[in-house]
């Protein structure tokens, strides 16, 4: 079927989206383009920004992809303490990030809960409450989402990683604390508190196949999700997925496909909030300006204390790890312009999806 026939349905069907992922050439640009018309029309061309601060690479779990995984001895653990985490959020309020998303590696334990209630507490406090705040950090009790969310988060990022159980356990230990299940559960248990939810995958993981990318647009979808990041899987060579790169797919592929997953969710959920991953610009000096141009409306800068960011790294090469906050910065105004978007500054740009009533 022509694509453009596809552009004139209601619902994407499976093989719609596998053909869709599967376009190149003309084609490609046939879908960018549709992708970013939709994008204008239903939510304009604002970029909504949430400084990242990567509180702490201290992680209880063992994902076989991820260069914080417990059992990498080879990397410095560090966690921020309260006062630096402040001085980062001071940093986004003043210059009017509207919104910080706090990522850590995953801890559960009281500590933990409490340190981040109290971030949240006093974020919100030098704020003057206006600060919105996306956490990222992990599975943790319905308790502990419920502490959380009454002291005023109100965004959870937890990607799915992939929504095909069988995947899951080719890229996770198949043991009680990597449970497929307890994963979606969490996702669920998100959304029934009233948090944004968003969740994601990876791009180009070793054994994953378009189908695989088709019924995770399928799984967004039919979750119903008010946001979503994915980017590119990159290998890192303290993991054990490192032994499969030879049977990745080239960088420059695994960045095209996931354009593509942007432009084709894009056009699946019109007004929901889609992140142009940091791993992104990894491959590419522009490539979240790329994601941004075929469906993406939502940046991260990274505001952690350059001093750390080394020590953040979840896949090699990763972008903007000696540059400091100041710099970042400078740089976005600059880049979002250049594809033609503008910044909404000191707003909380949440998803226009969750906020639409039922
Ligand atoms: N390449 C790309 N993304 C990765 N993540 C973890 N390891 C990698 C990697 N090697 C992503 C996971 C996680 C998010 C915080 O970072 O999707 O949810
Ligand atoms: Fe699970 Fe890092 S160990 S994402």
């Amino acid at each position: 079927m022509p694509i453009a026939d596809i552009f004139e349905k209601t619902e994407f069907s499976r093989n719609d989206i596998i053909q869709l992922l599967s376009v190149n050439g003309d084609d490609e640009k046939l879908l960018f383009k549709f992708a970013a018309k939709t994008k204008t029309e239903s939510i304009g061309n604002t970029v909504y920004l949430r400084g990242l601060i990567e509180l702490s690479n201290i992680c209880s779990k063992d994902c076989m992809y991820c260069g914080i995984r417990k059992s990498n001895q080879d990397i410095k653990r560090y966690s921020l303490d309260v006062v630096e985490v402040l001085k980062a959020v001071q940093f986004a309020y003043d210059n009017k990030y509207g919104s910080i998303a706090i990522q850590s590696g995953e801890i559960t334990s009281a500590a933990f809960v409490d340190k981040i209630n109290t971030i949240i507490l006093r974020s919100k406090e030098i704020s003057n409450g206006e600060i919105g705040i996306t956490l990222s950090c992990g599975e943790q009790s319905e308790e502990t989402y419920r502490t959380w969310f009454e002291s005023g988060a109100h965004r959870y990022l937890l990607r799915i990683e992939s929504s095909t159980e069988e995947l899951y356990y080719k890229i996770h230990p198949k043991d009680d604390t990597h449970n497929f299940q307890t994963r979606l559960n969490a996702l669920k248990t998100l959304k029934k508190i009233g948090y944004q939810v968003g969740t994601g995958v990876m791009v180009g993981l070793p054994f994953q196949t378009i189908e695989h990318l088709a019924d995770d647009l399928l799984f967004m979808k039919e979750f119903d999700v008010d946001m979503c990041g994915m980017g590119p899987y990159i290998e890192h060579k303290n993991t054990p997925l490192y032994q499969f790169k030879d049977s990745l797919m080239p960088l420059k592929d695994r960045f095209s496909l996931t354009m593509k997953m942007i432009a084709i969710l894009r056009i699946m959920m019109k007004d929901i909030n889609i992140v142009a991953a940091t791993a992104l610009q990894a491959i590419d000096k522009i490539g979240r300006e790329k994601a941004i141009q075929v469906g993406a409306n939502i940046l991260m800068p990274n505001i952690t204390p350059g001093k750390f960011r080394d020590s953040y790294a979840l896949y090699e090469n990763k972008p903007c790890t000696d540059e400091n906050a100041e710099d970042c910065k400078s740089c976005i105004d600059v880049r979002v312009h250049l594809v033609n978007h503008k910044v909404g500054y000191s707003e909380w740009g949440d998803s226009l999806h969750f906020q639409k009533p039922i």
